[in-house]
């Protein structure tokens, strides 16, 4: 791994022309050739620097760089960040971290994922460089009961940083499918560790397809990505950032006051309310219409017979989307 200098590295960004090594070597209180050598570092780290004789170093278009300098949030969500080349699981990564007792708030970021999981023990389909594969490390005072709002919570964050920094029109199919054009640009896949009445940590696992092209025969049909959507390429690093700064707001006002602060904007969001579904679970399959989400994260859907259920988990699926 790289070790960055943070402060050449800034220093580099703030300047639109070239610096030269000496003034560099003044503002760091170090020599010519120590900058020389950090200069080094950060090429190797992927950042484009230009070395002109008798002018200096400039930096060039910051590129999709994925490190903890690029990401880091500075807020509680994505202050400490973790990055990895390739990784089986990023949510198998965070939940080594919150076992052994890692900051609330951590992540871990791969640029591959050699078995990234999916719910309902499917596979998550990860192509190196091409998509956000993060897990967050999260310890919220919260009974079991209540996890599954914290899926919702940061599948509200991820619909509206796309809506809201990259103009993509995405709404969330309950609980935590980020779609776009009926088509799956995201997922989110919580996992826990505790007992029957208390959360030790969650791990949030977030999987967006941001540059992908082609996607596995099983997926092909009903999945997007960012750049299906739009004709455009997106940094990685914009998106992933964006998208923790999104859910550091959302989950604070999750643990402060409650899912039913959230409830409203997740229903403007949420493309089932008011729609046919049909809900398929380990019970039973039926016709019925998404009325809201309660104060659980749970489905309230009403039957032909005017009755009303809860749906806490399973498939739901909505006529005209996968
Ligand atoms: C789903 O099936 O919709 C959930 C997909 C979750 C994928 C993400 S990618 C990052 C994190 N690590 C994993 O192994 N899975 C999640």
């Amino acid at each position: 791994m790289v070790v960055i200098n943070e402060k050449l590295l800034n220093c580099l960004k703030n300047s639109n022309d070239y610096i030269s090594g000496e003034k560099l070597g003044e503002m760091l209180g170090v020599s010519r050739s120590a900058i020389w050598k950090e200069i080094q570092n950060l090429r190797r780290a992927g950042y484009d620097i230009e070395a002109v004789t008798n002018k200096g170093y400039k930096i060039n278009n910051v590129g999709d760089i994925i490190n903890s300098i690029e990401l880091n949030t500075g807020k509680l969500i994505g202050s400490n960040i973790i990055c990895f080349d390739e990784v089986d699981s990023t949510n198998e990564e965070c939940k080594k971290l919150g076992m052994y007792g890692e900051k609330e708030g951590t992540v871990v970021i791969a640029d591959n994922q050699s078995t990234g999981k999916g719910r309902l023990g499917r596979t998550w389909d990860s192509e190196k460089g091409k998509g956000v594969y993060m897990s967050i490390l999260l310890k919220p005072d919260i009974s079991p009961s209540k996890l599954s709002c914290i899926t919702l919570c940061a599948g509200l964050a991820v619909c509206e940083s796309l809506k809201n920094d990259f103009n993509i029109k995405a709404g969330i199919k309950w609980p935590n499918d980020i779609v776009v054009n009926n088509k799956k640009i995201c997922g989110i896949l919580t996992e826990m560790s505790g007992q029957m009445r208390k959360v030790d940590f969650v791990v949030v696992g977030i999987g967006i397809n941001v540059n992908n092209k082609n996607f596995n025969d099983d997926v092909k049909c009903k999945a997007s990505s960012m750049f299906l959507c739009t004709d455009k390429r997106f940094k990685r690093s914009y998106v992933a950032k964006s998208v923790l700064n999104h859910f550091d707001k959302i989950y604070k006002i999750f643990t402060t006051e409650g899912f039913l602060a959230i409830k409203d904007d997740y229903e403007k969001n949420c493309i089932n309310i008011g729609k046919h579904v049909c809900v398929i679970n380990k019970y039973e399959n039926f016709e019925a219409v998404a009325i809201e989400v309660d104060k659980n994260g749970e489905l309230v859907v009403m039957r032909r017979d005017g009755s009303k259920t809860s749906v806490f988990s399973g498939e739901v699926s909505i006529r005209g989307v996968y």
